[in-house]
C-alpha cells in the first residue's frame, strides 16, 4: 500500500501544515496509508489524536517517517539533511526550482522524484491544485492587515461629532491574484483604493472591485500564454516609475505585488520615491524575500526609511495559517487525486501529461523539466 507522509515544517515560525484532519478520509478512500510526523498541526492547535481519529498513523520519529514514506508532502522544500536519508522517494512541495540548482543536484543524487507546486500550470484543469493562487489570495488579505497595523490612522471615512476623518488612500501595484484580493480587502475596510498593473486587461477587474485603475501608457506590454506578465523594457519601467510617483506620494499605504514568473521581481519604487511619501505612511513589499519591488525593503523585516515604514516580512499566508493550511492541503489532495490510479492506489507519474510535464522537476536521477533545464543552461552560459 502506498504511504503518503506529511512532515512537520522546519522553516522558522511556520505555522502552516500540509494536511488537515478533514483531508484524511478522502486519502483513505483512495486506498493509501497516511503517515504524519508527531506535532504536525501543533501550531494550529491540532493534536496528533485529531489526525489519528481521522485515520492517520503517527511515525515514531522523523527518521521513521522518511524511511517509510513513498511520497512526502510539505510546504517548504524538505531540509537537506532529510533529503540525504531518502531513496527513490517522491517529494511534493514548493521547491523554488529556478533558484536552487544545488538542491536539485542533491535530489538527483538521491534518486528523488520531485514535483514543484509553483510549477503547476495556470490552466482551468489545475485551478483546484493551484497552490500559488490559494496562498497568494490569502497573502493579499494578510498584507492589507499588516499595512493597516503599522498606520497610525484608520482606513474608512468616519463622520463624527468631533470631526470628519477622510478615508485612507491605498495604492496596490500588481493586480494579479494577491493584488486583487488586497484591493478587495482594502475596499471592504473602507479605504479609497487605486491600482496599477502592466496587463491592461486587469483594469476592468480592478474597477469591478470599486477601485480606480491608474492609467499609464506603456505601449506594448503583453503576457505569456499562462497569463504571466512579460518584463518591461528599461524605458517602459522608467515611464511607470515616473507616472506612478505622484500616486505613491499621495498614498497612506502602498502594497506592491508585482512578480515576473521565473525571474527576479521588478524594482518598482526607488528610495527617492519613498522619500516623497508622508512620514507615517506604510509600504508592504510582497516581493521582499525574492529581491524586492521596493528599494530599501529587507527580507523578513520591518524597517523605516525617511519616516516611512517598509514591511518586508514575507511568508504572508502564514499570518492566516489555518485557512492557508486548509487551502494548501486541499490543493495537494486534488493533485494526488488527479493522478491516483483508482485500481492500484498508486500515483501514476505520466510525464507526458501536461500538468506533470510542467511540474515534475527531477526524476530517475535527472532534471527532466524543460523550463528548468533551459534556465540552468542559460545560467551556465
Ligand atoms: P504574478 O504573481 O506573477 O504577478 C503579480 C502581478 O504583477 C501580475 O498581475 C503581473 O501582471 C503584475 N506585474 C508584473 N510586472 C509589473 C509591473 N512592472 N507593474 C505592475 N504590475 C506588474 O501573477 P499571479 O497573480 O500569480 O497571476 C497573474 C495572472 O495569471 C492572473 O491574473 C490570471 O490572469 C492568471 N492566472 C490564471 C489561472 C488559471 O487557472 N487560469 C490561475 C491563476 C492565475
Amino acid at each position: 500500500m502506498l504511504t503518503i507522509a506529511f512532515v512537520k515544517e522546519s522553516h522558522p515560525d511556520e505555522h502552516r501544515c500540509a494536511l488537515m484532519p478533514s483531508n484524511i478520509k478522502a486519502y483513505k478512500l483512495k486506498g493509501v496509508e497516511v503517515l504524519i510526523e508527531s506535532e504536525l498541526g501543533k501550531s494550529l492547535y491540532l493534536e496528533d489524536i485529531d489526525y489519528q481519529e481521522a485515520g492517520a498513523l503517527v511515525a515514531k520519529n522523523r527518521g521513521d517517517l522518511l524511511n517509510r514514506a513513498d511520497i512526502i508532502f510539505s510546504i517548504h522544500p524538505l531540509p537537506i539533511e532529510d533529503v540525504k536519508q531518502l531513496d527513490n522517494t517522491t517529494l511534493i512541495s514548493f521547491l523554488d526550482p529556478f533558484n536552487n540548482p544545488e538542491y536539485l543536484d542533491l535530489l538527483n543524487q538521491q534518486g528523488v522524484t520531485s514535483l514543484s507546486m509553483e510549477m503547476i500550470p495556470r490552466i482551468s484543469r489545475c485551478q483546484k491544485m493551484d497552490a500559488l493562487s490559494s496562498q497568494a489570495s490569502l497573502a493579499g488579505y494578510a498584507m492589507v492587515l499588516k499595512g493597516m497595523s503599522h498606520l497610525n490612522s484608520v482606513l474608512p471615512m468616519m463622520m463624527t461629532p468631533a470631526g470628519t476623518i477622510k478615508p485612507a488612500k491605498v495604492f496596490v501595484i500588481g493586480a494579479g491574484v494577491a493584488g486583487l484580493q488586497a484591493i478587495a480587502t482594502a475596499k471592504r475596510l473602507g479605504a479609497a483604493v487605486t491600482a496599477f498593473d502592466t496587463r491592461a486587461e486587469v483594469a476592468e477587474q480592478v474597477q469591478s472591485l470599486g477601485a480606480k485603475f491608474l492609467e499609464i501608457d506603456l505601449g506594448e506590454t503583453g503576457q505569456t500564454a499562462q497569463g504571466y506578465a512579460l518584463a518591461l523594457t528599461p524605458e517602459q519601467m522608467q515611464i511607470q516609475k515616473e507616472q506612478q510617483a505622484k500616486c505613491i506620494a499621495d498614498s497612506d499605504i502602498v502594497i506592491t505585488t508585482a512578480q515576473l514568473f521565473g525571474r527576479k521581481p521588478p524594482r518598482l519604487i526607488d528610495k527617492e520615491t519613498v522619500s516623497q511619501m508622508r512620514p507615517g505612511s506604510v509600504i508592504v513589499d510582497m516581493a521582499a524575500e525574492s529581491g524586492g519591488n521596493v528599494e530599501g525593503s529587507v527580507a523578513g523585516e520591518i524597517v523605516e526609511f525617511d519616516g516611512v515604514t517598509i514591511v518586508g516580512t514575507g511568508n504572508w499566508s502564514n499570518d492566516v495559517a489555518k485557512n492557508a493550511s486548509q487551502m494548501y492541503a486541499n490543493n495537494l489532495f486534488n493533485l494526488f487525486s488527479e493522478f491516483c490510479n483508482e485500481e492500484t492506489g498508486e500515483f501514476s507519474l505520466d510525464l507526458t501529461d501536461e500538468i506533470l510535464e510542467k511540474s515534475v522537476i527531477t526524476h530517475g536521477g535527472k532534471t527532466v523539466n524543460a523550463m528548468i533545464i533551459q534556465h540552468l543552461q542559460k545560467g551556465a552560459q
